[in-house]
Order: C-alpha cells, then sequence, then structure tokens
C-alpha cells in the first residue's frame, strides 16, 4: 500500500514537472531575449527620449536565446519553403504597424522594416543608416560596397560611370554576345542541360571578357573557383579559423586581388583594353583624381561579387518562367524575331543586337522587369544604425541592424495584383510608387542594375529566336536560400527551334 502511495507520489511529480514546469521553463525561455532587449531599452531610455516623447520599439519577439528568430526564418525559408509567411506571420500577429518588427537575426537584435514606405525611409537616410560587413576584407577594404558617406559616394561616380555610361553598354553589348551565341548552340549540341550551371558559365566568361578582357582558360577556371569560395565564406559564420568557410575565403580572397593586381600592372606597361579595368583606372574625378591601383583591384572584385551570381539567377529565371509561360514566349519570339528580320536575319539566325536595338524591345523589357520581380534575388539588404532613430512613434536603437525586407513588397497582393503569377503584361503600367526595389534603393541603388538588365535582354533575344526548351521537373520544388532557384538546376531539354 506504501509502495503504491509512493509509485503515485513519483508520478504525479513527474505529470507535474511535465505539465506545469516544463511549460513554464520553455515560456520563459522564449520570452527572455525579448524581455532582456525590451527591459535595456526601457532602462536607457527611461520611457522618454531627449525629445520628450515616449520611445517604444517597433512591435515584434525577439526568438529564444543565442538563435533568436533564426529557427523561424529557416523553417519558412528552407523547409515549409513559403519565405512569404515569415513576414506573413509578423503581420498577421502584431498587425501591419509602422512596416517595422524587431526580431533578433543573424546574432544580433535587428529591426525589420518590410513595407514601401519603410524601407524607402531606411534606404533614402544614409547618414541614419550605414554598412557594416562582419569580415570587410572579404568584400574589399576599399570596395564601393564596404564605404560610408563622402567616399562611398567618390567611388560610385567611378562605378557608375565606367559601367552605366551608353558608351560602356554599347561595347558591353557587342562583347558579350558571341560567348552567348557558341553557348546556346553548345547547350542545343547537349540536348539536356542544367540551366543554372551551363548560365553560370556563360555569365563568368562574361564578367571575365567585360572586366578584364580574359577569354576562358585554366586561369579562368581557377578564378572562377575563387570566386565560389569566397562567396561561400560571405555567408558563412565569420571565424577565421582553418578550415571553415571563412578562413577559406579569406585565402581565396587574396588569390583574387593578386591576380587582378597582376592585370592591373599589365596594363600599365604593354596592355591597352577597351574593359572595365582600363575604365576605372583612367577615369578622374573632379579634382583631377585618378583611384588608386588597389581601389581599382578591390571594386573590380567587388563588382564580380555583386553581378556575378545575381545576373546568372535572373537569367535562370527567365528561362524557367519562359519554359512554364508558352503564351509569353511566342509574345517574346514574336518582337525578337521581327528585329532580327529588319536587320536582315532570319528566324533561326539572331543577329547580334546594338544597344540601339534595346528600347525599341518594348515587350521584351517588360519580360525582363518581371523576371527580376518575381526572382526576388536579394530578398533584404542589411544596414546598421549609426543613432537613434525615430520613425513613426518607433525608435531604431543605435547599433541595431536594420534588415530592409525587400522581397516582402514585390509579393504583396496590395502591390502587384496575383504577385506569384509571372505576367510580364502586368508592366503595361508602371508599379505603384515605391514598390518596386528589385535593385535597392537610394543613394546605393544597384550600380549594375542597367547592364543586368541589357545581360538578361540579349540573352532572351538569341534564346527566343533560334531554340527552343522545355523543363524536365517543372514541378520540381524551390529552394530559397541562399537565392532562390529549383532544386534541379532547372534542368531542361533545349534544341534548335524547328521551322
Ligand atoms: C539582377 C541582378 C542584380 C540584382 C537583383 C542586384 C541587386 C542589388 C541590390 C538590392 C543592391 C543594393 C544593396 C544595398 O542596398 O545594400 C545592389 C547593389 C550593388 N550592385 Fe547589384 N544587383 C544585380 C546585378 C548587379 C550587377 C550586374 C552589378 C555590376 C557588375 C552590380 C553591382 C552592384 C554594386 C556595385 C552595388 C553596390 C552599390 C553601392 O553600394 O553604392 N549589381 N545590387
Amino acid at each position: 500500500m506504501v509502495a503504491m502511495e509512493g509509485a503515485v507520489g513519483a508520478w504525479a511529480w513527474w505529470l507535474g514537472l511535465l505539465f506545469g514546469a516544463v511549460p513554464l521553463l520553455c515560456l520563459a525561455l522564449w520570452h527572455s531575449t525579448d524581455t532582456w532587449h525590451c527591459a535595456a531599452f526601457a532602462l536607457r531610455y527611461r520611457g522618454r527620449g531627449s525629445n520628450g516623447i515616449r520611445q517604444r520599439l517597433p512591435p515584434g519577439h525577439m526568438g529564444v536565446p543565442f538563435l533568436g528568430e533564426t529557427l523561424s526564418l529557416l523553417w519558412y525559408f528552407k523547409l515549409a519553403r513559403r519565405p512569404d509567411d515569415f513576414i506573413g506571420a509578423k503581420k498577421s500577429a502584431y498587425g501591419s504597424a509602422a512596416g517595422m518588427y524587431r526580431t533578433h537575426l543573424f546574432g544580433s537584435p535587428s529591426i525589420i522594416a518590410c513595407s514601401p514606405a519603410a524601407n524607402k525611409f531606411v534606404l533614402q537616410s544614409a547618414e541614419c543608416f550605414g554598412i557594416k560587413y562582419p569580415v570587410p576584407e572579404l568584400i574589399g577594404t576599399m570596395s564601393v560596397a564596404n564605404k560610408n558617406g563622402a567616399s562611398h559616394a567618390r567611388l560610385r561616380g567611378f562605378i557608375l560611370a565606367a559601367i552605366n555610361r551608353p558608351s560602356s553598354l554599347q561595347t558591353i553589348t557587342t562583347v558579350v554576345q558571341p560567348h552567348v551565341v557558341a553557348a546556346l548552340r553548345d547547350w542545343a549540341d547537349k540536348g539536356t542541360i542544367v540551366a543554372a550551371k551551363e548560365i553560370k558559365k556563360v555569365t563568368f566568361a562574361n564578367i571575365c571578357k567585360m572586366f578584364i578582357s580574359m577569354e576562358p582558360s585554366p586561369l579562368t577556371d581557377k578564378i572562377d573557383m575563387w570566386f565560389g569560395k569566397l562567396l561561400d565564406g560571405l555567408r558563412a559564420f565569420p571565424f577565421d579559423i582553418p578550415g571553415t568557410a571563412s578562413h577559406t575565403a579569406r585565402k581565396c580572397r587574396r588569390k583574387l586581388d593578386a591576380v587582378f593586381r597582376e592585370e592591373l600592372q599589365a596594363r600599365k606597361t604593354y596592355k591597352d583594353c577597351d574593359d572595365l579595368m582600363s575604365g576605372l583606372m583612367q577615369m578622374k574625378d573632379e579634382q583631377g583624381k585618378k583611384l588608386s591601383d588597389e581601389e581599382v583591384v578591390h571594386n573590380i572584385v567587388s563588382l564580380v561579387i555583386a553581378g556575378y551570381e545575381s545576373t546568372t539567377i535572373a537569367i535562370m529565371w527567365a528561362v524557367y518562367h519562359l519554359a512554364k509561360s508558352p503564351v509569353v514566349l511566342a509574345k517574346l519570339r514574336e518582337e525578337n524575331v521581327a528585329m532580327s528580320k529588319s536587320k536582315g536575319g532570319s528566324t533561326l539566325t539572331g543577329l547580334m543586337i546594338t544597344h540601339d536595338d534595346i528600347p525599341k524591345m518594348k515587350y521584351t523589357a517588360k519580360v525582363v522587369e518581371e523576371t527580376i520581380r518575381m526572382a526576388n534575388i536579394a530578398p533584404m539588404v542589411h544596414r546598421v544604425a549609426n543613432k537613434d532613430v525615430e520613425y513613426r512613434g518607433y525608435t531604431i536603437p543605435k547599433g541595431w541592424a536594420v534588415l530592409v525586407w525587400l522581397r516582402s513588397v514585390h509579393t504583396d497582393p496590395n502591390y502587384y495584383q496575383d504577385p506569384l503569377s509571372f505576367n510580364p503584361d502586368r508592366w503595361d503600367e508602371p508599379a505603384k510608387p515605391g514598390t518596386y526595389q528589385v535593385f535597392g534603393g537610394g543613394p546605393r541603388i544597384c550600380a549594375g542594375n542597367m547592364l543586368a538588365r541589357l545581360q538578361v535582354t540579349i540573352i532572351l533575344h538569341h534564346l527566343c529566336v533560334g531554340y527552343q526548351w522545355e523543363l524536365i521537373n517543372p514541378d520540381a520544388q524551390i529552394n530559397y536560400l541562399p537565392h532562390p532557384r529549383p532544386v534541379d538546376g532547372a534542368a531542361m531539354t533545349f534544341r534548335k527551334l524547328s521551322t
């Protein structure tokens, strides 16, 4: 009897622990990070800021200790494959508020901005929100992407002049097309391709040609490999310990700098090239000052980081959506074949287009815009608050990370009807103000946006005039991290268009 009572008592104790203490402990853990940061914030302002107005953090929750909301982010992006529900869940839980939420992500207390107005506010206020990379040397300490204020504006001026001026785009249009034409012929010979892989190859060949006038060679293969590892390291934890991705990336960065420095020296002695590197070397600012050698090298490497993967993914999504949208492809083909014929080509032999042809390709431009909107290649951009910043009654505390969630604007049915359907005709009307932020905004808006559009346009022209393709797995799942792409890399059959 006594033994039975003892056993019942032990059970009751364990059940009490299971249904009482454990949930309580979990609840305490769940709220501890949020409570900690809110309490620290309240203590700092003691209710009121210097302006006498009550200070509040934006609504939200900072997740579990150490990890914050990282697991929730991974759940929505990786497992559930519903990336927009990460922000959607916040909107349901806390309302749309000021288009800002507090969270804890990537190891920092953070504010997420996710409405057109809030995003614009952060992107435009460069003096309040700066850039700070965990490992600046991976991006290049003298790179435009790493600089703030006046030195940023100066470097940006050089880069825009080098890649965005009509004469550069004109040259680029000419030099990239032979690679594109040869690549498409090669894909058709293969018959079956993984589009992501093949597009990456031709994009890289074009980058080497545009930036440093290099044709594919064992050296460019090595450069490609180093860039791959550098990009892996940029996304990894920033531990400089042998064997880690970050450590390997630092080594690759040094190798890349060395190769580009050597190339730069060669230009000084015997080479005269019409490419981005020579352009950057020769330009002068308003005071007649040129860029230093280190600035040229760091910025060339940065431009490859910014333009390589992004352009590859944009082209891959264009090819993918066109495979699934025969009506769009037919309209695109009609425009491009007409363009080709007007220049003396035929259906199967698209002639090289010139930069002057591009403004005439109106439907193609809509396909390009729609592709880039839907691709959401940069789902968010990172800033850090340089000081306490007030926004619509909320305070963004100094030192907190600010994540400008570009993706949420492009997939919001309030701004784009049926936002997840590929519909280039929606561009018959311009987007509502502030709702097209694929290239960011403000003083850091993508410096290569025209170049990216140009490259997608060129490949679309040659593709649709001469080829047909079908996805092997049209229902393949989509991975959203680190960038959105079908799990099979858009495997497809690819052949010459039969007349
Ligand atoms: C579809 C392709 C592309 C997309 C979606 C894209 C997107 C972006 C975004 C969102 C930013 C803003 C980053 C921020 O605010 O922190 C950015 C910046 C930048 N992008 Fe792009 N980009 C693309 C292609 C390119 C290309 C082809 C180049 C040049 C080769 C390039 C060069 C740059 C540079 C230099 C910056 C930094 C600008 C600055 O800090 O002033 N991008 N890009």
